[in-house]
């Protein structure tokens, strides 16, 4: 029987072990709103492809995404999780995305610009990422994207993506939304800029206790002011303002301490997730991946059927 429920689906590339930012700003919007949708969490392994070139970290990059999810409380009984290479159905709609689309719309890219001021090649499937997360999200006829405000533009792009193909073929595609949570949409790294992977300011989700205090320990402080802003702003996503703000009080320049009493509440967040983490095998992640990628490739099947006939290609 098809779910009343409205449908939320999100994607994270497989680019490394995650941190707390990811924590904050994705796994944990998507773990306390996932029930109330029919939900798709998906690992994009070919978008990662297209910045990374070393199959085996590809390889345990994504048992480790999958990892994570499981470990921090997704219940792959109530949501769908699933790699995108095993369903073919996205890249083949992504090609015919592509061709709808023009050069000097994809050009107006911020990702992709980002990436090459970065210095990332400039490859075709980089530039084309845009249609392929079209896809990702438009065969499932996706009411709601939840992501961090650095994807907002791409979840237009499929709104485009949609309305182009509806336009030039009829009515076939859903336009999604995306979900910004405003509150958690930055997590700053231990030098005060975004936390990022590629900014080296992380500190790790699923790291030792030693791992998370050599991190805290390397937040920069700047002495001039009454607190450690950049240690203050790291430790707000854990504690209630009240709490916090008396604690900075108490401890007023002993910056050392309010140190080792973030490491001890990012730790009281962490160890039981790391747990749970060090306890899945490679095994757990395959059975899920499977049942998921199966139940995702009924979906984009279906919705493939339409497509091919709508564009004139099925005989
Ligand atoms: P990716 O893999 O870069 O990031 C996954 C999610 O994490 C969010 N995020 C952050 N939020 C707050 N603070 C931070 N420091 C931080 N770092 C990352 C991102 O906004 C994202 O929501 N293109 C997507 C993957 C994708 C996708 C999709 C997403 C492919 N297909 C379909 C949704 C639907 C990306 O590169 O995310």
């Amino acid at each position: 029987m098809a779910s009343s429920k409205k449908r939320l689906l999100t994607g994270l590339q497989p680019s490394g072990q995650l941190h707390i930012g990811n924590y904050f700003g994705a796994l944990k919007p998507f773990i306390d709103s996932y029930e109330e949708y029919e939900s798709f969490l998906m690992v994009v392994d070919y978008h990662a492809l297209t910045t990374l070139r070393k199959p085996e970290e590809m390889r345990e990059n994504i048992i480790s995404a999958v990892k994570s999810y499981l470990a921090a409380g997704v219940d792959p009984s109530k949501a769908v999780i699933f790699q995108q290479s095993q369903v073919q159905e996205h890249t083949e709609l992504a090609w015919i995305f592509e061709c709808l689309v023009t050069v000097p719309f994809l050009e107006l890219s911020h990702a992709y610009k980002d990436k090459l001021a970065k210095g990332h090649e400039a490859n075709a499937g980089l530039f084309n990422y845009p249609m392929l997360m079209a896809a990702d999200i438009l065969l499932y006829d996706t009411d709601i994207v939840p992501v961090g405000e650095d994807q907002r533009q791409h979840v237009e792009y499929a709104r485009e993506a949609a309305a182009k193909f509806n336009n030039a073929f009829g009515e076939v595609f859903k336009e999604p939304k995306e979900m910004i949570n405003k509150a958690v949409a930055i997590v700053p790294g231990i030098d005060g800029k975004k936390m990022s992977k590629s900014y080296k300011n992380t500190i790790p989700l699923f790291g030792s206790k030693d791992d998370i205090t050599k991190a805290v320990m390397a937040i920069v402080t700047d002495s001039s002011g009454e607190r450690p802003e950049n240690v203050y702003a790291i430790h707000a996503k854990f504690k209630d303002a009240v709490s916090l703000d008396a604690l900075y009080e108490e401890k007023k320049g002993k910056y050392k301490d309010l140190k080792e009493a973030l490491i001890e509440d990012v730790e009281r967040l962490v160890a039981p997730m790391r747990e749970k983490y060090n306890s899945l095998t490679e095994d757990d992640v395959k059975r899920v991946l499977n049942e998921g990628s199966d139940r995702a490739r009924e979906i984009a099947q279906a919705k493939m059927k339409v497509v091919r006939e709508k564009v004139g290609v099925s005989l």
